[in-house]
């Protein structure tokens, strides 16, 4: 049987075979169909992308019924399990293979040459407010970057990429834990090159009086395992973002602004935020059937719980609900996890949160971790930031690259007015 589609648009009675490829039919093929001359051709109506794909891509796969994820090929199980470093795991993404121990040198070196940040960034922080979120403060110093590096605006040139890809992945954390030490009225600490990247991360943001910082090698662990896990997730919204906006042809500083913008919405980036604010609401277990009532009365969402792909346990969250008890050996347990293990537990019996294929996400238990290991709740959205940075990165070099891709411009289906005239204003009713 051939690889098409025989469709007959039953306005005109005309048959058309659209071929089918990797198992879709390409939108343009539908444009051929008019029911006159004058017709512009079909387009077709996608919602939110629900059943789109914009994009071909060799980085990340899941298959959402299955719960599996995958970079690169290497399932994340494996990854969290065996790496010992974020910037292993980043080369993967942004390379295509593990590097190999001159690889991996070299790309930590280059790095590590870009975790200052120009000393008027400090400046611009003492801009914001003491009680300036941190991400908003993340987004807006991210995006303060492209004026520093005006010639990163030459997206075109590989070597030009490169520096800006060492620059974004060596600042991140340095603009992170500034935007931390500034809300705490703290002094900032400078990078500490000779530490891993989710130790030096931990030195600038905990660092005080000794000499030089030595971060706990349980928690540098959880970190750079959690780093891992939050690296990258194929066609999410802020990827699909930084995508978007990097195809204008924009520097990448600019675009991961935008990107990190789109991260720290409720429904993505900033569920994890949002889990624990919902755990300080709940309280107690008492509680929870009152909110779960609510929850199937539609009057809320339950943060950390549901999934556009996965229709089945995200295999982040497992990695991270295990990771949490070798955190919390450190740290002393934190008091909400028996919250959210019986509101999992309820949800996972319940038939509203078992028909809909709600399971619990990678947001739903991460902060109970961050929490623990002393990082403020509107921290955690930034916490999810500097890791997808290697994520945005990778998939925006991937479209610049892409012979296929142009200018992101989607159609409309228009529902306003038709053509009328001008009415002088003192004839409008
Ligand atoms: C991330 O895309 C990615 O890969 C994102 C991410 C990444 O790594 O980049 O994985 C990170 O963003 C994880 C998701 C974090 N967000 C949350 O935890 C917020 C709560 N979750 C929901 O808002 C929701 O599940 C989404 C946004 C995650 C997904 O929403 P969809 O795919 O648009 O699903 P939907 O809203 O159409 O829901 C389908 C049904 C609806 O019920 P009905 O209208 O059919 O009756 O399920 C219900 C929804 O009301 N539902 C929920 C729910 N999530 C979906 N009901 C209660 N609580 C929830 N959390």
């Amino acid at each position: 049987m051939p690889d098409t589609l025989t469709i007959t648009d039953n306005r005109t009675g005309k048959t058309y075979e659209i071929p089918i490829e990797f198992n879709t039919v390409r939108a343009m093929d539908f444009r051929q169909m008019k029911v006159d001359e004058s017709d512009f051709g079909m387009m077709t109506y996608d919602p939110a992308f629900m059943n789109t794909a914009s994009v071909k891509s060799r980085i990340t796969y899941i298959d959402g019924d299955k719960g599996i994820l995958q970079y690169r090929g290497y399932p994340i199980e494996q990854l969290a399990e065996n790496s010992t470093s974020f910037l292993e795991v980043a080369y993967l993404l942004l390379h295509g293979d593990l590097p190999n121990t001159k690889q991996l040198d070299e790309w930590r070196t280059n790095i590590k040459l870009h975790t200052f940040v120009h000393e008027n960034i400090k400046k611009l922080m003492e801009a914001f407010r003491y009680d300036a979120h941190p991400m908003g403060m993340f987004i807006s110093t991210i995006s303060a970057l492209s004026t520093f590096y005006p010639e990163a605006k030459d997206v075109l040139k590989p070597e030009v990429r490169r520096k800006q890809i060492y620059r974004l992945i060596g600042k991140v954390p340095t603009i992170a834990a500034f935007a931390y030490r500034h809300s705490k009225g703290m002094p900032y600490v400078y990078p500490d090159n000779e530490l891993t990247y989710a130790g030096n991360f931990l030195n600038m943001m905990f660092k005080i009086g000794e000499t030089r910082y030595k971060p706990h090698p349980v928690l540098e662990h959880a970190l750079t395992v959690l780093f891992i896990l939050h690296a990258d997730h194929e066609q999410n919204c802020s990827t699909n973002t930084m995508r978007s906006i990097g195809s204008s042809h924009i520097d990448p500083f600019s675009a991961c602004a935008g990107a990190a913008a789109a991260l720290w919405g409720p429904l993505h980036g900033g569920a994890n935020e949002a889990v624990l604010r919902m755990l300080d609401e709940i309280g107690s277990k008492s509680k929870v059937p009152e909110i779960i009532k609510d929850v199937k009365e539609g009057k809320r969402k339950l943060m950390g719980f549901g999934h556009r792909v996965y229709k089945n346990y995200d295999p982040r969250a497992k990695v991270i609900k295990k990771l949490a008890y070798e955190v919390f050996e450190v740290t002393g347990k934190n008091p909400k996890l028996d919250l959210a293990l019986e509101l999992e537990r309820i949800a996972l019996e319940d038939d509203y949160f078992v028909k809909r294929k709600l399971y619990p996400n990678v947001d739903f238990y991460s902060g109970l971790i961050y929490e623990a290991m002393g990082f403020p709740m509107d921290f955690f959205p930034v916490l999810f930031a500097i890791p997808r940075t290697a994520g945005w990165l990778a998939h925006w070099e991937e479209h610049l690259m892409d012979p296929e891709q142009k200018i992101a411009r989607p159609r409309q289906i228009y529902l306003g007015p038709t053509e009328r005239k001008w009415i002088p204003l003192d004839q409008r009713k």
